[in-house]
């Protein structure tokens, strides 16, 4: 089982495989990091359940191989899952990170990589699990939006928050309008989640996530001194 701690070495990246089902911006904005020098990781892989995603075509331009798995070809959630990990063993993967990956994983993949699997979500967490966030913050008049990175667990968009970005809810919102922006702080509060765990300063044992080996009791806010992170 991979575990943070047995990356070998600082000098070494962080082996990334990156799961995506759909547009892939995250994907882009990791890759860009990458490719920037802000992240020590390499993208060893991009896996879709979507021939159609256009993610799978940002990975190809950044010459990153790609497997497309459909789940329809896979008659439990358990199957699709052991494909999967037959991909991912064929990397030395110490991080999966869900961009937009719009299936559930099962125990079985999360057993096998537990403490290494990032996922974004557009919403606030706890606030918002699930689908059609940004309609559903509108219908409840929230003032606030915003996304999060969490480690997964077997519970749907649950697992310890590490990064919340918030952004004010204007009233000629529609939600066009607020996931683009919500959008455009996910491009940050992902990268950067990403940048800490490659350099081990991320880490989450049991349910209980350390920061510069400090336990964080609620999720970080975004603050521009992280943003200054990735410049
Ligand atoms: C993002 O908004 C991400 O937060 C969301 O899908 C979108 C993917 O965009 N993920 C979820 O809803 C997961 N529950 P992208 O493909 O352009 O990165």
């Amino acid at each position: 089982m991979p575990n943070a701690e047995q990356n070998s070495g600082t000098d070494q990246p962080c082996e990334i495989a990156v799961f995506v089902s759909g547009g892939g911006s995250n994907l882009q904005s990791i890759i860009d990091h990458v490719q920037q020098g802000h992240i020590h990781a390499n993208i060893a892989c991009v896996i879709s359940n979507n021939p159609d995603a256009y993610g799978l075509i940002r990975a190809q331009q950044a010459s990153i191989p790609t497997h497309i798995i459909e789940h329809k070809h896979y008659e439990t959630r358990e199957a699709f899952d052991r494909e999967l990990l037959k991909t991912l063993a064929v990397y030395n993967i110490k991080l999966i990170v869900l961009a937009g990956f719009m299936r559930v994983l099962s125990p079985t993949l999360i057993n096998e990589y537990q403490e290494c699997i990032l996922n974004i979500h557009p919403s606030l967490l706890p606030k918002y699990t699930g689908l059609h966030t940004h309609a559903r913050a509108l219908e409840a008049n929230d003032t606030q939006h915003g996304c999060s990175v969490h480690f997964v667990t077997a519970e749907l968009d649950e697992g310890p928050l590490v990064i919340q970005a918030a952004v004010g809810v204007k009233e000629t919102d529609t939600v066009d309008t607020l996931a683009a922006r919500v959008l455009k702080k996910e491009h940050i509060i992902y990268p950067l989640a990403v940048k800490w765990f490659c350099e081990k300063r991320l880490q989450i044992k049991g349910n209980k996530i350390y920061f510069d080996n400090s336990s964080l009791n609620q999720a970080i806010q975004l603050s521009p001194e992280h943003e200054a992170q990735l410049k």
